[in-house]
């Protein structure tokens, strides 16, 4: 792999509210970043356009509807090179990722998952109906997960997770609600982490609970933002 320089240009591509597009922003914000955001992509316009907005990052909706895979593809592709976009990250994308634009990204492709990986992934399982399955499952473990995008709905390598214990009696609304907690200090975890691995011309390691942590430690260092750690999500 060759070595590259940053700041890597990120787009987002989100369908709904966009918390997580929020979380992404106020980290780049909050301290001297590898990455940048430079582009919201959405399908149509909802909650997150206003982030962005608000934020003064570009906003290009594609429209899916009645449309072919490839004429998708090809605005996607299309829009992101105008960015001069490196790194491309899901966050609530409701709609399937072209070929095209998987492969072009090969290892710039980024997802969140609001579950625990290899369990609660595959087709239908978005939004509520992940963490129904989880609320009714016997898991004893609850979480989120950063994994690159390929081909195969929710199989692409994992990145990283981070899992915490679930507490018996919670609903599937209150399970969503502590994942949401997680991802939000998730994500930009791991985009921080996959910067570095670009930067330094390797492949990013499978990032483990300890260096989420550690990110978020030294996230607290450089910015005045109060950060939970696990223990007080709980
Ligand atoms: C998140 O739970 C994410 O894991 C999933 O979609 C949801 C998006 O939420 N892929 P938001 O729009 O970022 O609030």
């Amino acid at each position: 792999m060759t070595q590259a320089r940053g700041p890597f240009r990120a787009a987002v591509l989100a369908s709904g509210g966009g918390s997580n597009f929020q979380s992404l922003i106020n980290h780049v914000a909050s301290g001297d970043r590898t990455w940048s955001i430079n582009l919201l992509v959405m399908n149509r316009e909802q909650g997150a356009a206003r982030r962005a907005r608000s934020a003064g990052v570009p906003i290009h909706i594609i429209p899916t509807k009645g449309r072919e895979v490839s004429e998708i593809a090809q605005e996607t592709l299309r829009v992101l090179d105008e960015h001069a976009i490196d790194i491309v990250l899901l966050a609530g994308y409701l709609r399937c990722i072209p070929s095209e634009v998987t492969s072009r990204f090969s290892g710039r492709i980024l997802n969140i998952h609001p579950a625990l990986l290899p369990e609660f992934g595959g087709p239908g399982m978005y939004g509520m109906n992940v963490h129904r399955a989880v609320a009714e499952s016997e898991s004893a473990m609850i979480g989120a997960t950063i994994h690159f995008v390929s081909e195969l709905y929710d199989e692409g390598t994992i990145l990283g997770q981070w899992r915490m214990s679930r507490c018996p009696e919670d609903s599937a609304e209150e399970i969503a609600a502590k994942v949401l907690k997680i991802e939000h200090r998730l994500y930009p975890a791991a985009v921080d982490h996959l910067c570095d691995a670009l930067l330094a011309g390797t492949r990013p390691e499978r990032m483990v609970d300890v260096d989420v942590k550690e990110s978020f430690e030294e996230h607290h260092r450089k910015s005045s933002t109060s950060i939970e750690l696990t223990e007080e999500i709980q």
